[in-house]
C-alpha cells in the first residue's frame, strides 16, 4: 500500500503531536544526543515515519510495538539477528509490516477525532490510544470476556 508524500507529511506532523504521547518523555531523554550525526543509520523505505527521525527514536518506537503485540523484529521484519548479512529491515516482505501501516493509520485517525471540542476537556488531559490499548501484548488483540457472575 503506497500513500502520497504529501498525505505522508501531513500525517506526520500530526502523528508527531497526537499519538506519540507515550514517547515524549523517550524523546526529550535521547533529542540532545541525536546531534552527532555521523553513525546515524540511513532509512530507506520510511512511509509513515519521518526520514530524518534519527535511529534512537526509530528504534524506541520499534521496540513499543514489540512490547505491545509481544513479538520480536522478525515478526515484521527479515531479521535473523545482530549483523547477519540477511538482515534487511527496509523490506516490505512480511505482512505484519504491512500490516502495520494500516495500523499507524487508522490509530492516528482515531486520536485526530479525540478533539477537545468533542470530549470537552482540554487537550493536555486527553487520553490518546496507543497499540497496546488494543493489542495488550497480543499480535491479535483479545476479545474481553465479562466475568462471570
Ligand atoms: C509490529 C511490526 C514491527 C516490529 C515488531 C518492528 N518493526 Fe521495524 N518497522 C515496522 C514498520 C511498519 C516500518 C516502516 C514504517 C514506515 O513506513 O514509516 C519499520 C521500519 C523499520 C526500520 C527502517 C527501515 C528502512 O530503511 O526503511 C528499521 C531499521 C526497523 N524498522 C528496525 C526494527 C527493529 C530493530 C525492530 C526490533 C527491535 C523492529 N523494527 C520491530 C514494523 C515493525
Ligand atoms: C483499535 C484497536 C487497535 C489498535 C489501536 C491497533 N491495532 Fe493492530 N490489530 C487490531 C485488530 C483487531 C487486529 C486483528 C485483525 C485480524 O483479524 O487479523 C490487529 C492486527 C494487527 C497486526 C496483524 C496481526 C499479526 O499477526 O501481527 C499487526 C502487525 C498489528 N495489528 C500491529 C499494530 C500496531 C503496531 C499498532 C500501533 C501502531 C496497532 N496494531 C494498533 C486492533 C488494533
Amino acid at each position: 500500500m503506497k500513500y502520497s508524500k504529501k498525505y505522508s507529511n501531513k500525517w506526520l506532523t500530526s502523528f508527531a503531536i497526537c499519538t506519540m504521547t507515550f514517547f515524549t518523555a523517550f524523546m526529550l531523554v535521547i533529542r540532545p544526543s541525536v546531534g552527532q550525526e555521523s553513525e546515524e543509520m540511513e532509512f530507506t523505505n520510511l512511509q509513515l515515519l519521518p526520514e530524518d527521525i534519527g535511529e534512537e527514536r526509530l528504534i524506541g518506537i520499534m521496540n513499543s510495538w514489540e512490547e505491545a503485540l509481544d513479538v520480536g523484529c522478525d515478526h515484521c521484519h527479515e531479521a535473523y539477528g545482530r549483523d547477519d548479512p540477511r538482515n534487511d529491515f527496509a523490506s516490505d516482505s512480511k505482512l505484519p509490516k504491512l500490516i502495520t501501516r494500516v495500523m499507524m493509520q487508522n490509530l492516528f485517525q482515531f486520536n485526530q477525532a479525540l478533539t477537545p471540542e468533542a470530549l470537552e476537556k482540554p487537550a493536555d488531559e486527553i487520553e490518546r490510544a496507543q497499540c497496546s490499548t488494543c493489542h495488550q501484548g497480543n499480535t491479535i488483540p483479545p476479545v474481553f470476556e465479562a466475568p462471570a457472575e
